[in-house]
């Protein structure tokens, strides 16, 4: 298979405010945000160190309207997600990663970054505080959106003088409304994702928006999502808004758009969205589609295997999974 970098981008379509667990309806979930019980939040003065943390209920945080963040886009997300084993207990899954992407990120953005440590306990506190929110077993997963984003005062472009390090979670059911079923993306090549130079490897909030448009458009003409082509040639696959984009191939190097549309099966993955099957993709006006007979069989595997060892439902022999 041949992996294509991605970052991933999108709308949050609906909004629900839910004090009781026993409201929701567990069977649809989507991709909206419900408001939990607490969020984590600490702060990082100009020492560059950041404070213990603490969990507070959710809800709004107060912003110098000069904060770094709104002004200038200083600003970094996560994503990951918690999911409950059949016997009631939640795992996290490579939570590390995360923390490590987050502090990678943080260096190409100028800030400064909590501890690797810091970042998977802050996780833990945060999905236990939430924990009547972690959907039953099968049902969904709780989804962990930490950010980082320059909180000082600005007004010169300069990198902010204080940090907040916050997270907050939502219980999730499917990202796409087609769940495991096809996709339909299109190829828009006159909007690009990232640039040489530019900071399209690192989840900096600023590559999302500038994504809306060309997936509003697309949305609009009734497609699920964009693939972008890189920038350079406008030939090669990048990425879709929100996931990664797989092709299913033996050769792992660059794809261009021609070999594509020859595949015998494509599907997008990501933290959001787990793993896609593509049933289409339009491009210049021509559309090829994929897997008439509906989910291709390595999408499936992929899913099913991912899914099976974050649920629990296998063992883990990689340590990829950690028990809270
Ligand atoms: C991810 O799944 O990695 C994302 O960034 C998804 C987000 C755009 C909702």
């Amino acid at each position: 298979a041949h992996c294509v970098i991605g970052c991933q981008a999108s709308l949050a379509t609906n909004y629900m405010e839910t004090s009781a667990v026993a409201d929701l309806d567990w069977e649809n979930l989507g991709f909206g945000l419900v408001q939990t019980d607490f969020m984590y939040i600490a702060k990082c003065g100009p020492d560059g160190n950041f404070s213990k943390g603490e969990m507070v209920p959710f809800g709004p945080i107060e912003l110098s309207p000069s904060a770094g963040v709104l002004n200038y886009g200083q600003g970094l997300f996560e994503g990951l997600k918690a999911y409950r084993k059949t016997d009631g207990s939640i795992l996290l899954f490579r939570p590390e990663e995360n923390a490590i992407r987050m502090r990678d990120g943080a260096e190409r953005m100028c800030m400064p970054a909590p501890t690797l440590e810091q970042f998977v306990d802050a996780v833990k506190q945060t999905v236990l505080a939430n924990k009547r929110w972690v959907p039953p077993t099968g049902k969904g997963s709780l989804y962990i959106r930490p950010l980082l984003m320059g909180s000082g005062a600005v007004l010169g472009l300069a990198p902010a003088p204080e940090y907040t390090f916050m997270i907050f979670v939502s219980p999730v059911g499917n990202y796409f409304k087609e769940g495991l079923a096809p996709i339909n993306l299109i190829i828009e090549d006159n909007f690009h994702r990232a640039a040489p130079g530019g900071t399209g490897g690192v989840k900096t909030i600023g590559n999302y928006a500038s994504v809306l448009k060309a997936q509003r458009i697309a949305k609009e003409k009734g497609y699920s999502d964009v693939l972008y082509l890189d920038a350079v040639h406008n030939k090669y696959l990048e990425e879709v808004s929100s996931c990664n984009i797989f092709i299913v191939k033996v050769e792992e190097r660059l794809v261009s758009v021609d070999e594509l549309l020859e595949a015998d099966e494509v599907f997008c993955t990501g933290t959001a969205v787990v793993v896609s099957p593509v049933g289409s993709i339009t491009y210049l006006g021509e559309r090829v589609e994929y897997g008439k007979q509906g989910v291709g069989v390595v999408s499936q595997q992929l899913y099913t295997s991912l899914t099976s060892l974050q649920m629990g439902h296998v063992e883990d022999c990689m340590g990829w999974t950690v028990e809270l």
